[in-house]
């Protein structure tokens, strides 16, 4: 896989991700970032990763019909997803590390769960920097480090029993700037100043541990990976270690934490 090109998934694994993952995961985090974001009427909002457009989505409901919402993304699966659930949205196919927008274009610039996938991070929070306009915000989330999302941590070491290493990497990649100073040495490194980190508890939510290991396979790098022999070795461990996280509805609920990292543009 070419490096700029990290976490890309087929068209059908979009379909999966926003039917299945946007839903567990990914929702719960679309108004909290928007928040941190401060995203107001009228602003113009850049949502890069937007992968099928969960943020760009709130974002529209807060900047209103005087606004201006786009979302950029590598994935062209993510982006056709996103494009039939909100044709208002300007969707666009663009590598953050050279976003096609002139400097200072955006009062907001947003991006969640997105930047631990981008090969050169610097360079994208550089590109995310100059196209914000004085005055602006940043906001960029990521997940916390895997200790803080136990579940998660239990399914990584299944993995790399029953799948390999490539696997476990796979799931683990997420969490690759889950450390606070890391994390704050890359903002710096982009010449962003006066950054802060905060850290937001938050859960995931699946139908069940077998609905989970689908997917986190299914709508992932993973597909094109796993054989159903090892997927179905995977689910059938995860169903016994992860069932300390099953509520009495059967869901399973885990816990999956996130640092929100803001910025304003003086
Ligand atoms: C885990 S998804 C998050 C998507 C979305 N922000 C959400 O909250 O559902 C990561 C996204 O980053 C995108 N991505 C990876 N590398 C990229 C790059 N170099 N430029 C733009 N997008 C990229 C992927 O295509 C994918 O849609």
């Amino acid at each position: 896989m070419a490096e700029p090109e990290r976490w890309q998934v087929s068209t059908d694994a979009a379909e999966v991700y926003e039917s299945c993952f946007v839903p567990a995961i990914f929702a719960a985090w679309a108004g909290p970032v928007a928040d941190a974001a401060g995203i107001r009427t009228g602003n113009k909002v850049l949502d890069v990763g937007c992968g099928t457009g969960v943020l760009a989505r709130a974002a529209l409901g807060r900047v209103g019909p005087e606004g201006r919402v786009v979302g950029l993304d590598l994935n062209e699966g993510m982006l056709a997803v996103a494009a039939r659930s909100e044709p208002r949205i300007e969707w666009r196919r663009g590598d953050a590390a050279s976003l096609p927008f002139k400097d200072a274009s955006f009062d907001v610039v947003a991006s969640q769960f997105a930047l631990m996938f981008f090969p050169d991070r610097v360079a994208c929070l550089r590109q995310m920097w100059r196209t914000l306009a004085p005055g602006g915000r940043l906001a960029v989330a990521v997940w916390a480090p895997l200790d803080r999302a136990r579940g998660y941590q239990m399914l990584v070491d299944i993995a790399a029993r029953q799948c390999g290493r490539e696997a476990a990497g796979v799931l683990a990649a997420p969490f690759v700037l889950g450390d606070q100073a890391r994390l704050a040495a890359l903002f710096a490194a982009a010449g962003i100043r006066g950054a802060e980190i905060a850290l937001h508890e938050g859960t995931v939510r699946f139908p069940s541990v077998k609905e989970l290991v689908r997917v986190e396979v299914k709508g992932s790098p993973l597909a094109g990976m796993l054989s159903d022999d090892a997927m179905e070795k995977l689910a059938a461990e995860s169903e016994r270690a992860l069932a300390e996280f099953v509520v009495s509805s059967g869901e399973i609920v885990m816990p999956l934490d996130a640092h929100i990292v803001t910025a304003n543009k003086r």
